[in-house]
């Protein structure tokens, strides 16, 4: 591991976010505002208003990567569910990912009063010691929501995560930071958002994800679709 992610304090100095005089342990939990979170959702193509021609997609999952005490993904999950007139049953679901246990606390009784629902795994993506890509995949997971400062894109275990994750079919959306591993198919200049959208089969920028990487495959997306009834 790098030098500096070996000291206690995070190497924060001059990103532009951290609030002057930040000496915490943790990073700072800093929230993206409800402009931006609408932007992500037409960005993701969350919000389209399901038609004849595209039914309502039962099957999106946003998992917001470092998600704090839940404010973004939860008021994603609302605005989404809100105008596209899901039932209880096609609800687009969440699954929010922090190592802070108290943000996670507070995040679950959020959710609860919000009436979304989220699953909250209180968990460090830099240290990576239980799949977090496979736990996405078993949680059906289609979008994931990153806002995190550039040295941990670039972590190897983040860096696998996205990679493995983009490369089986799902949608990554960065604000503000983007990995320079991953192609972008588009943007929210003013908002500052990118989305990374693989067509199916195509390798990533970033060939060298480490062993344990293999992706899901698309097909294996379909077929996860398909047993339940998704994918016609
Ligand atoms: C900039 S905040 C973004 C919060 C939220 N996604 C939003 O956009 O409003 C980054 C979050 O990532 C979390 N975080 C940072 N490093 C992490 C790690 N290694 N594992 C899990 N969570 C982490 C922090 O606790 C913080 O809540």
């Amino acid at each position: 591991m790098d030098d500096e992610w070996a000291t206690p304090t995070f190497a924060f100095h001059g990103l532009d976010y951290i609030p002057s005089g930040y000496s915490g342990i943790l990073a700072p939990y800093i929230e993206t505002g409800p402009g931006t979170m609408r932007a992500a959702a037409t960005l993701m193509r969350l919000d389209l208003i399901p038609t004849a021609i595209t039914p309502p997609d039962p099957l999106s999952v946003v998992c917001d990567l470092g998600c704090g005490d839940g404010d973004f993904l939860i008021g994603l999950l609302a605005h989404v569910n809100r105008i596209t007139h899901t039932t209880q049953a096609t609800a687009v679901r969440g699954v929010g990912v922090d190592y802070n246990a108290e943000l996670i606390k507070t995040a679950t009784l959020n959710a609860l009063s919000a009436g979304e629902r989220v699953r909250w795994l209180t968990y460090d993506f830099n240290e990576d010691r239980d799949d977090l890509a496979g736990q996405l995949a078993r949680q059906h997971v289609t979008h994931v929501f990153v806002y995190l400062v550039p040295k941990q894109l670039a972590l190897r275990t983040v860096r696998g995560i996205l990679t493995q994750f983009c490369e089986g079919g799902g949608v990554v959306c960065c604000h503000k930071f983007q990995p320079d591993y991953l192609t972008a198919t588009r943007r929210d200049t003013l908002m500052d958002l990118v989305v990374y959208e693989m067509a199916a089969g195509l390798p990533t920028r970033g060939a060298d994800r480490g062993p344990g990487f293999e992706g899901l495959r698309k097909s294996e997306i379909l077929a996860s679709q398909s047993d339940r009834g998704i994918v016609k």
